[in-house]
């Protein structure tokens, strides 16, 4: 579980609850995947700022976080740029958009603080408490995260709950370079 209150941390959210009237009528009419694409478009356009080393989340919300970097960045409306993947996959994605990427420096090093990181949750308390991990990036992605000036989750009202708790299966992962 991670805890939103403890980090730097926004939550951009789509669906019924977040909107007005007008609002609703327009996003029920949405797709799930519609909804996720407006959240991580949305993250991308009011947090991503030219120059900032930006950290990049896994799964199906995040994968258009990290299409929106990549189009700005072809458009020039991002420029400069580094990001840093919280999976293999998110990697291969950023690597195909041509995203210039690097990896968790070293406490000296110009890449041991991320300016924002964005990404999706499997569950959200009213308390803005996560559960992460559903998608596998379980250890990589939450060093990735713990090291952001601000954590921005993007999450459709499906991941809303009353309270966290066993609602679907999560990974265990065993780390090698823990043993
Ligand atoms: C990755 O391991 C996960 O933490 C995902 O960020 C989380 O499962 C949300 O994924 P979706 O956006 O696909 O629901």
């Amino acid at each position: 579980m991670l805890s939103l209150a403890a980090l730097q941390c926004s939550l951009v959210l789509t669906g019924s609850r977040a909107a007005s009237t007008s609002q609703r009528a327009a996003t029920s009419m949405l797709t799930q995947d519609e909804l996720k694409k407006m959240v991580g478009y949305k993250a991308v356009d009011d947090y991503v700022k030219s120059g900032m080393v930006v950290g990049l989340g896994t799964g199906s919300t995040a994968y258009f976080a990290v299409q929106r970097v990549g189009e700005k960045l072809k458009s020039d409306e991002l420029k400069d740029i580094v990001a840093i993947p919280t999976s293999v996959r998110t990697k291969e994605q950023a690597e195909e958009l041509g995203i210039p990427l690097t990896t968790l420096g070293t406490p000296e090093s110009r890449f041991s603080k991320l300016d924002v990181a964005i990404d999706g949750a499997d569950a959200v308390d009213p308390a803005l408490n996560l559960i992460k991990g559903g998608g596998g990036a379980l250890l990589r992605e939450k060093m990735v995260e713990v090291q952001a000036k601000q954590f921005i989750v993007i999450v459709d009202e499906s991941k809303l709950c009353d309270g966290l708790g066993p609602g679907f299966p999560l990974p265990v992962e065993i780390t090698p370079f823990c043993w």
